[in-house]
């Protein structure tokens, strides 16, 4: 059985907040799924109508209605900035580190004009710290293409360590882990 990921609807840290998608974040949302350079290692940019009809079936609210699924928004002025999940990667997918394949990994983007500022980071280390204070101790994991050389970069400066490397979607993935109590503060 599946075990929990964060409950809050909420976190609040330094520049960013993580917090539940709502309908001004329209535009933000379309933008970093049709963006060809957020999306390069992502599978590539979606068709921006594709993504706006399924914005408009499912609604804004759905983009983030998983536990663990947030947008990253800059604090004082609310503008989404980006998002970020930590949610449990599903057993029936490659990479993995324990027998019960079903970890916590983190994965997250950012509009590509807000990159090179450490908004990324903030927004990781929140979400880790709070998970940190909630949830027992356990693996987490991050998955990024190895091309990636931007989420690898972060995810060493999170703390994560390289595991091993392997195929997934005709690309070769690297993945990382950190103990999750490795964050609490
Ligand atoms: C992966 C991604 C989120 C990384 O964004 P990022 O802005 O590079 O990451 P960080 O938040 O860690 O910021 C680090 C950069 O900010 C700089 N920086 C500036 N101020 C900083 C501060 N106060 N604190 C930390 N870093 C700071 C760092 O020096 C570093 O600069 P560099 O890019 O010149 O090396 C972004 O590239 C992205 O959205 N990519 C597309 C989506 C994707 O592939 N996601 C991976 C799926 S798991």
């Amino acid at each position: 059985m599946s075990m929990p990921t964060l409950s809050a609807q909420e976190i609040s840290s330094g520049r960013v907040v993580l917090r539940k998608a709502h309908d001004a974040d329209r535009s933000g949302i379309i933008e970093l799924f049709t963006d060809p350079v957020v999306r390069t290692y992502l599978g590539g940019p979606r068709p921006r109508r594709d993504v706006e009809s399924h914005l408009d079936t499912s609604g804004i609210e759905n983009a983030t209605a998983k536990p663990g699924s947030y947008v990253i928004a800059r604090n004082g002025t609310d503008r989404l900035i980006g998002t970020l999940m930590l949610a449990r990667r599903p057993a029936d997918r490659p990479g993995h580190v324990t027998d019960d394949r079903d970890e916590l990994e983190l994965s997250y983007t950012l509009r590509r004009e807000e990159w090179g500022a450490g908004l990324a980071f903030e927004a990781a280390m929140a979400a880790l710290r709070a998970a940190a204070a909630e949830l027992p101790d356990q693996p987490i994991l991050v998955v990024t293409q190895t091309a990636n050389q931007r989420s690898l970069a972060l995810s060493d400066r999170l703390g994560f360590r390289h595991v091993c490397v392997f195929e997934e979607f005709g690309a070769q993935q690297s993945l990382s882990v950190a103990r999750l109590h490795s964050f609490a503060s």
